[in-house]
């Protein structure tokens, strides 16, 4: 099979790196890619993942590129392609592409469209409203004390979302979203949350219009310090799986949540192929959906394909296929973590093109692969091309040794201003032994 994957971080170095050890692949690009993908040889037959520069939201190029080279599969990491309806295109051209369409994207690219089909099909989420009119908002916002969250509607980089306190907080964020517009067209339209206290974990569902198999949990590091302090990020570390919910809760949380939402789907007539993500809160009352992304989380992906024992282009097949239901999952009983380096600034203003040294030591450890989340080559140095520059991720026998050699690894790469969190996994480590 010749495979196309879309995208350019440590999510997609994940899925090209699982894919590579799929023996159906006999070629495989990856549309930007980055340095670390460019490294990726196929299992199959040695042949290098090549990177073509065709950037991830071009659409048409992307066609082109996939007819002109018979691509028999292409697998889209972001969630831009899909919310553009990347999905839709290909599939008018005959074409083979793994992901929600643009109508199933909207889970992800419409947080009002969300809410009102969580509403509808009496899934568990926060008190919310939605709303364009900034007097009406403020008026809610005052309902709930001002302790809420105000969201853009639309896709914004992982930006639009201002966790609130108080009532000057929530008002600054609605005129900044409806009356400054600082959002455009995303933030047009918000929807505002009560703000929901707990624990806040990742799942994971491969979908495939049908039937949903949940992966283990996960858990993500959002704030860039350690502590949960400082500002959001698209993820700083992960780990899998989580003790803050054990098996009981989890298959109760596919009860609530995923069971709805299939039954949701299926009324409405909206075929889901591809990965559901729902951000849940595990709140007093219960678990609670904050959001739905409508792809693989970042870094999610990077601790769940270092778990998955399937071969990720026979799942892939599976979800396009509708045959999920005759497929099990199986997974690793080894943990995972992953440890995000950031460049210094991530997540504001950043410096690229900081060559990275110790990536050849690393790659000789054992149960440890480095993800590329933002490198170039520029002649034989690796540097830095992004915000997330590299995933450094471990597995072992537990998550304590997977976490140290997460760490281990990731001490001994080295890039001017490099930084990352200490203390990814530590709360559930305490989780752990407090258990014990
Ligand atoms: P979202 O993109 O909607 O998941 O929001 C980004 C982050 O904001 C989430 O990962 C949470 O940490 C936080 N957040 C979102 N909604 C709420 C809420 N209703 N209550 C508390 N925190 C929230
Ligand atoms: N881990 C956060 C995200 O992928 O949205």
């Amino acid at each position: 099979m010749r495979l196309l994957v879309i995208g350019s971080g440590g999510r997609e170095h994940a899925l090209v790196w699982k894919l590579a050890q799929s023996a159906h692949v006999k070629e495989m690009w990856c549309a930007p890619g980055n340095a670390g993908i460019a490294e990726e040889r196929l299992a199959g037959n040695g042949r290098f993942v090549e990177c073509v520069a065709i950037g991830a939201e071009d659409l048409s190029g992307l066609l082109g590129f996939a007819k002109e080279k018979r691509v028999d599969l292409t697998v889209v990491g972001p969630d831009n392609p899909l919310a553009l309806g990347i999905v839709d295109l290909f599939e008018k051209s005959g074409l083979h592409i793994w992901g929600p369409n643009q109508r199933a994207a909207q889970f992800e690219a419409s947080k009002a469209f969300a809410q009102q089909f969580m509403e509808r099909h009496g899934i568990p989420t926060a008190r919310s409203g939605i709303f364009q009119d900034a007097s009406a908002a403020k008026e809610f916002s005052n309902s709930l004390q001002g302790r809420c969250a105000v969201k853009a509607n639309g896709l914004a980089l992982g930006k639009g979302v201002v966790v609130c306190t108080n009532q000057k907080d929530a008002e600054r964020a609605v005129d900044s979203m409806l009356v400054s517009k600082s959002f455009g067209r995303a933030g047009a339209r918000i929807v505002i949350q009560e703000l929901l206290e707990g624990t806040e974990i990742s799942l994971h569902a491969l979908c495939d219009g049908k039937t949903a198999h949940l992966f283990p949990t996960s858990q993500d590091h959002k704030r860039a310090f350690e502590g949960d302090l400082g500002p959001n990020t698209g993820g700083m570390g992960a780990y899998s799986p989580t003790p803050f919910l054990g098996e009981a809760e989890l298959s109760m949380a596919r009860k609530q949540v995923v069971e709805p939402w299939l039954v949701g789907c299926a009324a409405e007539g909206i075929v889901f192929r591809g990965i559901l993500y729902p951000g849940l809160m595990l709140t007093r009352d219960g678990p609670k959906v904050l959001e739905f992304n409508a792809r693989f989380g970042d870094p999610e992906t990077q601790v769940y394909l270092t778990r998955v024992e399937n071969d990720l282009v026979e799942l892939i097949e599976a979800s396009l296929t509708g045959t999920l239901a005759g497929m099990e999952l199986r997974w690793s009983a080894m943990p995972s973590v992953c440890v995000v380096m950031a460049s210094a600034g991530y997540p504001g203003h950043y410096e690229k093109g900081k060559p990275i040294h110790g990536l050849e030591d690393v790659a000789c450890l054992a149960n440890t692969k480095v993800f590329h989340a933002g490198s170039a080559r520029v002649g034989n140095q690796i540097v830095s091309n992004g915000g997330r520059v590299l995933g450094v991720t471990a597995w072992g026998g537990d998550l304590k040794t997977a976490r140290d050699s997460a760490y281990a690894a990731a001490e001994a790469i080295h890039f001017e201003g490099a930084h990352f969190r200490r203390d990814i996994a530590d709360k559930a480590l305490s989780s752990i032994s407090a258990g014990s």
